[in-house]
């Protein structure tokens, strides 16, 4: 039988994000607050940045966001378990989990050592599935959902990032798993950006980018903003309540030349 969702409030429904306190978890964590979320933004280095988003929010709305630090890839299962506690205890609720937080460097085939490997699934793979498993019964009481962000461009890769996009894949395979394994009560979506911002370091150059960009149909790099319309889409279950276990790529069209 179907659940009548239509008269879900966004408004104080709690939001765990993952990697929140800068780039694309800053923008969910920014527009979704704005929708009435109370959030608890995750965050492992990026101290600074998660206390001043939490002030700038708090002070729009009153204890409306909490942080919390964690690095997600050690002792994982126990470590995701804390976070989720932590963000459910604080308002007695959880609603909906953001699995944003992710690693991306460049290796080759040869540099691929078991630790480089396991760096990558640890944190792009292996915490989204245990922090999921410690929210369940959570988000089974509120109906909840996850959303987890994979990568657009793991349907064709490209040399030199074996065990991100290998990550990426594992992600983006475990959201139909985990969407099986969790409903009828939790909806389990992803959604797989393409180039929606050049990463942080600095090894994409000029050239490179013009290559990435001739396969976009559109033409141009996307932003932070076209990814969270999306996440506000699958977040919200008065959109997307007949909605789970699928991928949506936002990558502008990603099906040229390159
Ligand atoms: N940017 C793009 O164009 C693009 C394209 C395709 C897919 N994506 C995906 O979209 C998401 C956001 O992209 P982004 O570029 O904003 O990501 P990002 O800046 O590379 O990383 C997001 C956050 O992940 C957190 N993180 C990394 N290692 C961690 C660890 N061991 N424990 C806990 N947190 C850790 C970091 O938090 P701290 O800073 O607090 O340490 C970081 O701020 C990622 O999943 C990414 O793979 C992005």
């Amino acid at each position: 039988m179907s659940q009548d969702f239509n008269s879900v409030q966004e408004e104080g429904r709690v939001m765990l994000v993952t990697g929140g306190a800068k780039r694309m978890g800053a923008s969910i964590v920014s527009i979704l607050h704005g929708k009435g979320y109370r959030i608890a933004i995750h965050y492992n280095k990026s101290k600074e940045e998660a206390l001043a988003l939490q002030t700038k929010l708090n002070t729009i709305r009153e204890d409306s966001v909490i942080v919390i630090q964690a690095n997600l890839s050690i002792d994982i299962e126990k470590v995701c378990k804390d976070v989720v506690m932590q963000a459910y205890s604080k308002w007695g609720r959880l609603d909906v989990i953001i699995n944003n937080a992710s690693i991306f460097f460049s290796k080759s085939l040869e540099d691929t050592t078991g630790e480089v490997w396991d760096e990558f699934m640890n944190t792009n793979a292996k915490a989204p599935f245990f922090l999921t498993k410690a929210a369940a019964p959570f988000l089974r009481k509120t109906h909840g959902c996850v959303v987890n962000i994979g990568d657009s461009m793991c349907h064709r890769s490209y040399p030199g990032h074996l065990a991100y996009f290998i990550s990426k894949a594992t992600i983006m395979g475990m959201t139909r798993a985990l969407a099986c394994e969790l409903a009828p009560e939790v909806r389990v979506n992803c959604i797989a950006p393409g180039s929606v911002s050049w990463p942080e370091s600095n090894f994409y150059d000029d050239e490179f980018k013009k290559t990435l960009l001739s396969g976009v149909a559109l033409g141009r790099v996307g932003s932070f903003e076209d990814v969270v319309a999306m996440v506000d889409f699958l977040a919200n279950p008065n959109n997307s309540n007949y909605v789970t276990g699928q991928i949506f790529n936002v990558d502008g069209g990603l099906f040229g030349q390159n």
